[in-house]
């Protein structure tokens, strides 16, 4: 039977490393052995690389550093945009016949001047409003590391729901993202005046930190809202309530119209 022994701190431990014996790490590092400067082959493609002798066994060159970081920034974008893109918006080819290009160029152009810049895109439904929105979040996640959020119609609800067990609230997660898209929120919250508030309450908190929401809507102004049937039903506290939230997303907003894209025509031609 192998006899056991008691463990010991590191500190009271010898340690010959580099000719010297030392007694703990600190003066590992320091010993001016470990300091030497001594060529050694990069761990990844195996060139020659200068560095002190301590860092010889992990070292890789500068080129080698570089592509490692860039392919785990890759990696950690691709995964997080899966989790926020669902796969039928991945696909988006914005020279496709039927994508307005003309559109996407400029909000492009626009973004990479000013950032800060909320965005309201309008239009009928199939115009590419919400294509175009995960475009831009996708730009903002690859070229500025800008975490982005979407909230689908579906989910705009739990902006009312309480706390989750670690204390944040969906509604405070949603206020403080870097860049947020709000899809179809204004048809969506006109069905309970509660959800009229949060979303109003929302962009004031995103618009006093300077963040930038996109809000894509099938509604632009107040006379789209005369005639939807969604709002025949809508008390008139309610469609106050609306009426009031398009004024707030139209002055706190750059404003673009969408419209369907005609395949055959020209494509600057909308
Ligand atoms: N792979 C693709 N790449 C580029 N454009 C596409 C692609 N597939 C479809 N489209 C275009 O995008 C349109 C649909 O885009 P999107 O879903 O963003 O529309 P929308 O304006 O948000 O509509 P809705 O108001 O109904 O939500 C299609 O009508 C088509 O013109
Ligand atoms: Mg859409
Ligand atoms: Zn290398």
């Amino acid at each position: 039977m192998r006899e056991r022994t008691e463990p010991r701190e590191l500190a009271v431990l010898t340690v010959d490393i580099f000719d010297v014996s030392l007694r703990c790490l600190g003066d590992v590092i320091a010993s001016p052995e470990s300091q030497r400067v001594v060529t050694t082959p990069c761990r990844q493609c195996g060139c020659d690389v200068e560095t002190i002798a301590i860092n010889a066994p992990f070292v890789a060159c500068d080129p080698c550093l570089a592509k490692h970081k860039k392919d785990e920034r890759t990696k950690r974008h691709r995964d997080y945009w899966e989790s926020v893109c669902p796969a039928s918006y991945r696909d988006t080819d914005p020279k496709r016949k039927d994508f307005p290009l003309a559109i996407w160029q400029t909000i492009k152009a626009d973004y990479d001047a000013q950032p800060e810049q909320s965005w309201f895109l309008y239009g009928p439904t199939g115009s590419a409003k919400t294509r175009t929105a995960m475009l831009l979040m996708l730009r903002a996640l690859h070229r500025k590391d800008i975490p982005v959020q979407a909230i689908w119609p579906e989910k705009l609800a739990m902006l009312n729901r309480q706390s989750f067990n670690d204390g944040e609230s969906y509604f405070d997660r949603m206020a403080k993202v870097g860049m947020l898209l709000l899809d179809d929120a204004l048809l969506t919250a006109c069905r309970e005046s509660k959800l009229i508030d949060a979303v109003k309450m929302l962009l004031d908190a995103r618009m006093r930190a300077k963040l930038p929401t996109i809000i894509t809507s099938q509604i632009g102004n107040e006379d789209d809202l005369a005639g939807g049937k969604e709002f025949g039903d809508a008390k008139t506290a309610d469609l106050e309530r609306i009426k009031a939230l398009l004024r707030r997303v139209r002055e706190s907003c750059r404003i673009v119209s969408f419209a369907k894209v005609e395949t055959g025509k020209d494509q600057t031609s909308f």
